[in-house]
């Protein structure tokens, strides 16, 4: 009897063993699925995601169904055929049995078929869904590692370009193209529908029906290199009133301008720190609009690896988002601070490490451009985050009334556009009007003064200094239009440096310019006046490019 005793005992310890480490896996895979964390799979909130939804359900119950009784039939074989004692016979060996073989054949195949069919029905659905179009197309670009944002219809839409954030009104059918023009990424959206891949040299495309306003997360799902796990952005669904009031401010650009209010405060100009940002970055309503975007319009859509790599994230109403660099930190003038001091520190591969290393930008341009950065927000503050998720929300400038809204900052009302405040600013006027000498600021990527007036047929030497980030120069030439007057003047001035012509010329008025690439189409010219008997003087002026040029 001995032996059977110690047997019985070894099998219970083994059972309860088994049992014990099958609680302890339920409760830690439990853990893992929190219905209310932004990224759960199963709080679907569109009809799309609910579709998908039920497909999860059908497999897990099905899945549960086959688990339940598989173990359940494994229990009972062993306990009902356990050997009992040293005088069990071995049982009849069985090989081959048709009836078996027929029933665990037709089992799987109906759990196959049953899982199948609203699959495909499924995916039919959704590609009706797609072929009808959307009320709102999107087209979304994965870049490493960050999504570009183009709004290409209905019209009153098309144009705008943002990143890492979809504003889309809500009860409308958002029709998504997902486009890319480096590696594979993967477009998800958990609450809102499934993943889609984002693949160079196709058009992969979805659409989401939005409901309930608030805001979703979204994320890539594909390893994509070094900071996939930094590609993050966010669905904001809003009433249409106010993504239309969006929409407008986005259009529209800065309506104050914060961070250098010694240059005036002129909306239309990005502060002098902001030079070094300019190929990259674009801000609407600016002279910061010569960054490409996108891909290269001359190829066919997708097509090209690397092309227009360089462009950076459209920075209009950068004050509303609620991160930084796709989500790795949320949006606060300390961490802004930071990402300006070293980006390659906070998140490995950005390109933009590979311009702004620690140092590059001096304790007071990063002040400049996040005074200016944070004050990038819709007249009256940013919409208001309402409804599903929105108590997850930290950004910041929201519109008053929302909660937790910081209080607007007295400061920023000072920089409010002023068209007198900017005139003269940057120069001496004392020295410009009553001395022998003209002077001239250069900031990124504008002339201020850029009107200057001195005698005819009278060598004047005129000062030009760089207020800006950047390498500047001065011309006066006939570059580009044989009817402006050359006077052969070209000089490049470093950033914090000065440097005099002199200029001996006779009446008649000249063009200059900035011949740095890409600075003159950005609005950095004027005009020196030369009039017989004048008295040296400078003005900041709205000025044109002359007719030809
Ligand atoms: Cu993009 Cu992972």
């Amino acid at each position: 009897m001995e032996p059977r005793a110690r047997g019985r005992r070894s099998f219970t310890y083994r059972l309860a063993t088994l049992v014990g480490i099958a609680l302890v896996a339920v409760f830690a895979l439990a853990a893992c699925g929190d219905a209310n964390s932004p990224y759960s799979t199963i709080s679907p909130r569109t009809s799309e995601a609910n579709d998908i939804q039920f497909l999860y359900k059908v497999l897990f119950y099905m899945a549960l169904v086959v688990f339940v009784g598989v173990q359940a039939a494994i229990v009972y074989t062993v306990l009902r055929f356990r050997r009992r004692s040293d005088e069990d016979e071995r049982p009849e060996q069985i090989h081959g049995n048709k009836t078996l073989e027929i029933v665990w054949t037709i089992i799987p195949a109906v759990v196959l078929l049953v899982i199948f069919i609203p699959t495909v029905r499924t995916l039919y659905d959704r590609q009706n869904e797609v072929d009808a179009g959307g009320d709102l197309t999107v087209e979304v670009y994965g870049k490493q590692w960050w999504w570009e944002i183009h709004y290409t219809d209905p019209s009153n839409v098309a144009n705008v370009i943002t990143a890492n954030e979809v504003h889309v009104p809500a009860g409308k059918r958002v029709l998504f193209k997902l486009y890319s023009n480096n590696v594979i990424h993967s477009f998800w959206v958990p609450q809102l529908s499934g993943k889609m891949d984002v693949i160079p040299g196709h058009v992969n495309e979805l659409t989401i029906t939005t409901t309930d306003p608030g805001v979703y997360y979204g994320e890539c799902a594909e390893f994509c290199g070094d900071a996939h796990a930094w590609m993050r952005f966010q669905v904001i669904v809003e009433p249409e009133d106010q993504f239309n009031n969006w929409i407008a401010a986005w259009n529209a650009g800065p309506t104050k301008r914060s961070g250098d209010i010694a240059a005036g405060g002129d909306v239309s100009k990005v502060p002098p720190s902001f030079g070094i940002c300019l190929a990259c970055h674009r801000v609407n309503g600016t002279n910061a609009s010569v960054a490409p975007i996108g891909l290269d319009e001359t190829e066919p859509s997708g097509s090209e690896l690397g092309t227009a790599q360089t462009a950076g994230p459209n920075l209009t109403l950068f004050g509303c988002r609620s991160t930084i660099a796709a989500g790795i930190l949320p949006n606060t003038p300390e961490n802004l601070a930071k990402w300006l001091h070293d980006p390659g520190a906070i998140k490995e591969g950005t390109y933009m490490a590979s311009q702004i290393k620690p140092g590059v930008l001096k304790p007071e341009q990063i002040n400049q451009l996040v005074d200016y950065l944070e004050s990038l927000t819709p007249e009256g503050g940013c919409p208001p985050i309402t409804g599903e998720n929105a108590d997850l929300e930290t950004r910041p400038n929201l519109a008053s009334g929302q909660p937790g809204t910081p209080a607007a900052s007295p400061a920023a009302s000072l920089f409010t556009a002023s068209p007198t405040a900017q005139a003269n600013a940057g120069a001496s006027p004392a020295a410009a009007s009553g001395g022998q000498t003209a002077e001239i600021g250069m900031n990124d990527i504008y002339f201020n003064p850029n009107v200057i007036t001195i005698p005819a047929d009278t060598p004047v030497p005129i000062t030009i200094t760089n207020h800006g980030a950047t390498l500047h120069n001065f011309s006066v030439t006939d570059h580009k239009n044989p009817n402006v007057k050359n006077l052969n003047i070209s000089v490049d001035v470093n950033p914090g440096a000065s440097t005099t012509v002199t200029v001996n010329a006779p009446a008649g008025t000249y063009y200059f310019y900035c011949d740095v690439p890409g600075h003159e189409a950005a609005g950095m010219f004027g005009y020196l006046e030369v009039q017989a008997g004048a008295a040296i003087s400078t003005a900041e002026k709205t000025v044109t490019p002359p007719p030809g040029s």
